[in-house]
């Protein structure tokens, strides 16, 4: 095929809205071929951001790419002076199949760079399916990223027949804005990736709120509701709830055979023995959308059990919501010291992948950072943005 020259240009709504989506069906993105309906706003992704930025890459007054980016400061505690940096995420590229391997990826990369730059941004960085060879190939070896966090994407279906049991033992409690604010800041600000705009991603209408789990007989005084934080218990857990079913929908093109075979199979039995109660399997090949579990945090010698009951509290509100512009399903990502996180989130393991996160400095004094960054073989928790799923 004959070569064709592109322009880049900014994303202009009105007029690029309806090509954009159509691009957005053409695409699948990596062994899964994963699609993303954007439900008609296709900046609905990046527009919770502080800063952020569309560009398209247009050949013959035809759309032929596009790619995202949002602007945010964040921890990043080996960081000088203060711990804290301007990062840049990379997120939505897409080229359509007949124009590939022409440098458009690498034309609309370059130019997000460009745009990074002169905002004075230090760390770029973009998540990617681990198996996704293109998108690998293309931001390693071309564009200089080295693989920094491989946090696990833990997904479990709600099952609308059943209810979890709590212990009675455990008090669930949710907190109002300001006190989850004021608790995220003072236990997870250190944490690698935390928003210094916590409060406006908690504010957001897609938050649905924050929960804390304590033992009753500690009987504390937490001041849930107060100005203050009170005394703090032994053991404790908390986390937030996402909605991310509001503002997209994703739906899988291709699934392992072991997946296939395990669908059908359930599938079959809940036919046969209805009184089973199982958890009906999501349709992950229509479009779906999910609750996404945020900012877990806990503390303590017991606090694991906290967190499962949190969980488990998040599975029957979402078991009993009316809401049908979301699928039931959970979805939770937790990287780096958290990782043990694993084994008191419930998830379905058939589900459930890993999830690749790479780096680049673009600054030359943001180098020594950078190294100890990606070579840190004890990677401090990691606070996964909402806004960023
Ligand atoms: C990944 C994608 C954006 C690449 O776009 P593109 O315009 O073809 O990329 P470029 O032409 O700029 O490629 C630059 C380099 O990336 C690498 N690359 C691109 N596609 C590749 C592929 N299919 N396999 C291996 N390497 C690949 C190569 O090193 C290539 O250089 P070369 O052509 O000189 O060998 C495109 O394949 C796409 O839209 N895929 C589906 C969506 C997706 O996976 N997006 C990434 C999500 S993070």
């Amino acid at each position: 095929m004959e070569f064709k020259e592109f322009i880049i240009r900014s994303y202009e709504g009105q007029s690029d809205r309806a090509q954009v989506e159509d691009l957005e069906r053409r695409c699948k993105v990596g062994p899964s071929e994963t699609m993303l309906d954007s439900m008609g706003d296709p900046i609905s992704r990046i527009r919770n951001s502080p800063m952020y930025i569309m560009l398209v890459a247009e050949m013959d007054n035809e759309l032929v790419g596009f790619i995202q980016g949002s602007i945010k400061v964040v921890t990043l505690e080996c960081h000088p002076p203060k711990g804290i940096a301007k990062v840049g995420y990379v997120l939505g590229l897409r080229v359509a199949p007949q124009t590939r391997r022409k440098g458009i990826g690498s034309s609309l990369i370059q130019r997000l760079e460009e745009w990074f730059n002169s905002n004075d941004v230090d760390y770029a960085y973009v998540a990617t399916e681990k198996e996704n060879h293109a998108s690998i190939s293309l931001f390693m070896n071309k564009f200089g990223y080295t693989k920094f966090r491989t946090p696990a994407i833990l997904v479990n279906p709600v099952n609308n027949h059943h209810s979890f049991r709590i212990s009675s033992n455990i008090d669930i409690a949710k907190v109002n804005i300001d006190k989850a604010e004021s608790l995220y800041r003072r236990f997870m600000g250190t944490t690698e990736f935390f928003p210094s705009d916590i409060q406006n991603v908690l504010r957001n209408k897609l938050s649905l709120g924050t929960w804390v789990a304590t033992f009753k007989w500690e009987n504390a005084s937490f001041g849930l509701n107060g100005p203050n934080i009170g005394q703090v218990p032994k053991s404790w857990a908390m986390l937030s709830v996402w909605k991310s079913g509001d503002i997209f929908k994703l739906s899988i093109g291709r699934a392992p055979n072991s997946c296939l075979f395990f669908t059908k199979t359930w599938s079959l039995v809940d036919k046969i023995f209805p009184c089973f109660g199982l958890s009906t399997i999501p349709d992950f090949f229509s479009p779906f959308g999910f609750y996404f579990i945020y900012g877990v945090y806990h503390e303590g010698p017991c606090s694991g059990k906290l967190v499962r009951a949190l969980c488990k509290f998040v599975h029957n509100m979402i078991s009993k919501s009316k809401d049908e512009n979301c699928n039931k399903i959970i979805v939770a990502e937790v990287g780096g010291r958290d990782e043990e996180l694993n084994n008191h989130i419930p998830h379905w393991k058939l589900f459930s992948c890993p999830d690749l996160w790479c780096i680049k400095a673009l600054k030359s004094e943001g180098k020594n950072t950078f190294h100890e960054l990606v070579t840190d073989t004890q990677p401090r928790s990691l606070f996964v943005d909402p806004r960023e799923v």
